[in-house]
């Protein structure tokens, strides 16, 4: 017999990654075709919490897969960690006979929707995050963007760092993982990076300058994460004070660019293939799963394996960043 669910919620939660919209199109277009009615949370689990939900139809998300950001709007409400606001949100769940929830997001997100599953929601997550801070998925939406836009503008630094031999500090995102900044730096060339995975000290990398100095390198490019024990800002100032008369420094803080634009073609290709892989699996019966992209292929991991804490920085990728800068 074939299944389906009557009602199916679709929400985005956490930071904004590109590719969210092609996930939130896959996943509404599936589910109407599928014969179910699919409706749209405003603005993640504060919009679920205040019970901010509207039906969504096959032309309400069209045009959108090509957009960054988030169509439906998100946010990141502690009280959503806290069972009276898990409560809240699954009673306006009910009320519309809401039977099953797509959850698009990252690390903190997908702790939400475990949550959500112990209080009896039929919840399914999506890999979305430009951190790549989930357990066992290769990547998640919204990194290859996020790589590509932040190696775009390094690109563009390195030119003037060249033309007036300078030293760059470029503050990249990741509170707690190095993962972007890793590969920003492989990726760029860059002389350095500093993750919160590997610490460092302001000497060694002192050190490291000179000797991309005397090694006559016309420019020096450090790539901080934002989670870096050696703050960027910090950092900046000290090479400003030991340094005079090797680089001249400049400190430039890529913030929260990063996140926006157009999606490549690969997040919306991941966006499409795991927002419909989300809702097959809801109305095949799985629960407390997460869609992600593991092992080259689109798999159903547990909730409680995905939010584990994880280390994504592959310490032989980081080595061999080491060499190639010399
Ligand atoms: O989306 C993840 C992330 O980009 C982190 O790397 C960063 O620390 C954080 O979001 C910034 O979040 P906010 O949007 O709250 O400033």
């Amino acid at each position: 017999m074939e299944r389906t669910m009557r009602r199916i919620a679709v929400l985005t939660s956490g930071g904004d990654a590109p590719g969210m919209n092609a996930a939130i199109r896959a996943a509404v277009r599936c589910g109407i075709a599928a014969g179910a009615e699919m409706w749209g949370v405003r603005n993640g689990y504060a919009g679920l919490m205040a019970g901010d939900m509207a039906p969504l139809d096959l032309r309400t998300v069209g045009g959108i897969i090509n957009r960054g950001g988030t169509m439906l709007g998100t946010s990141r409400p502690p009280e959503m960690y806290e069972e009276p606001g898990q409560r809240l949100a699954v009673a306006h769940l009910n009320e519309r006979d809401i039977e099953g929830l797509v959850v698009i997001g990252g690390n903190g997100s997908q702790s939400g929707s475990l949550a959500l599953h112990r209080l009896g929601v039929s919840v399914v997550g999506v890999a979305s995050t430009i951190d790549n801070d989930l357990a066992v998925v290769d990547t998640s939406i919204g990194v290859d963007t996020a790589l590509n836009t932040a190696v775009g503008a390094v690109d563009r630094l390195r030119d003037t760092a060249s033309s007036h031999h300078r030293a760059f500090v470029v503050e990249v995102m990741g509170r707690h993982s190095g993962y972007l900044a890793t590969m920003i730096a492989l990726a760029s060339g860059a002389e350095q990076v500093l993750i919160p995975e590997m610490p460092t000290t302001t000497q060694a990398v002192l050190d490291r300058i000179r000797e991309a100095y005397a090694a006559g390198k016309p420019h020096c490019i450090i790539i901080a994460a934002e989670g870096s024990p050696l703050p960027a800002a910090t950092l900046h100032e000290e090479i400003r004070h030991q340094h005079a008369g090797v680089y001249e420094t400049r400190l430039v803080v890529l913030g929260h660019v990063q996140r926006g634009g157009a999606p490549t073609v690969f997040d919306r290709l991941l966006g499409t293939r795991l927002g419909a892989a989300a809702v097959d699996a809801l109305i095949a019966g799985e629960r407390a799963i997460l869609a992600g992209l593991a092992g080259g292929a689109i798999r159903h991991i547990p909730l409680g394996d995905a939010i584990q804490p994880c280390i994504k920085v592959d310490e032989r990728l980081y080595r061999l960043g080491e060499t190639l800068a010399q």
